[in-house]
């Protein structure tokens, strides 16, 4: 099964962006954890970090029948992006958004996504394991609809 990994604005700066917020891990090291994973769970992941919101809505066109699966940390974008949120509707592919923070637990223009309505779910607030868990939800589901 083949899923795609997005990462969206100023991840590209993790493990040295507000540490005490983010954790300690790099891009890189996530996407390490979640290239593991992947092997032992049969996933074939393609990786893409951008600060530009078009260039992750090409990312989401460009999926469009070749990724089962999309696993997208919008980072800023959640609480902004219409635009993401039509594209992810526009390719109707399986989706579970991710952030490594709480952001309930944060001021409240973090409080609403607009990426939440068109994901089969949310995982938010563990860090490096929000991501790994929503891996691994994300292979569960596909598995389950027989991808
Ligand atoms: C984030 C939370 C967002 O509110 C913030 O803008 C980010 C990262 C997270 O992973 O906790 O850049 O998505």
């Amino acid at each position: 099964m083949k899923i795609l990994v997005l990462h969206g604005a100023n991840l590209n700066m993790l493990g040295r962006r507000e540490p005490e917020i983010y954790g300690s891990y790099s891009l890189d090291q996530i996407n390490e954890y979640l290239a593991q994973d992947a092997l032992t769970w049969g996933a074939d992941l393609t990786f893409c970090q951008s600060n530009h919101e078009g260039i992750l809505i090409d990312a989401i066109h460009a999926a469009f029948q070749v990724q089962h699966g999309i696993l997208i940390n919008p980072a800023a974008f959640t609480h902004t992006s219409v635009a993401i949120r039509d594209a992810i509707a526009a390719v109707n592919i399986p989706t579970v958004e991710v952030h490594l923070s709480n952001v309930y637990k944060r001021e409240e223009f973090r409080h609403h996504s607009f990426i939440a309505p068109v994901a089969i779910g949310q995982i938010s607030g563990f860090g490096v394991d929000s991501y790994r868990l929503g891996l691994r939800a994300l292979v569960n589901h596909l598995q389950a609809i027989g991808k």
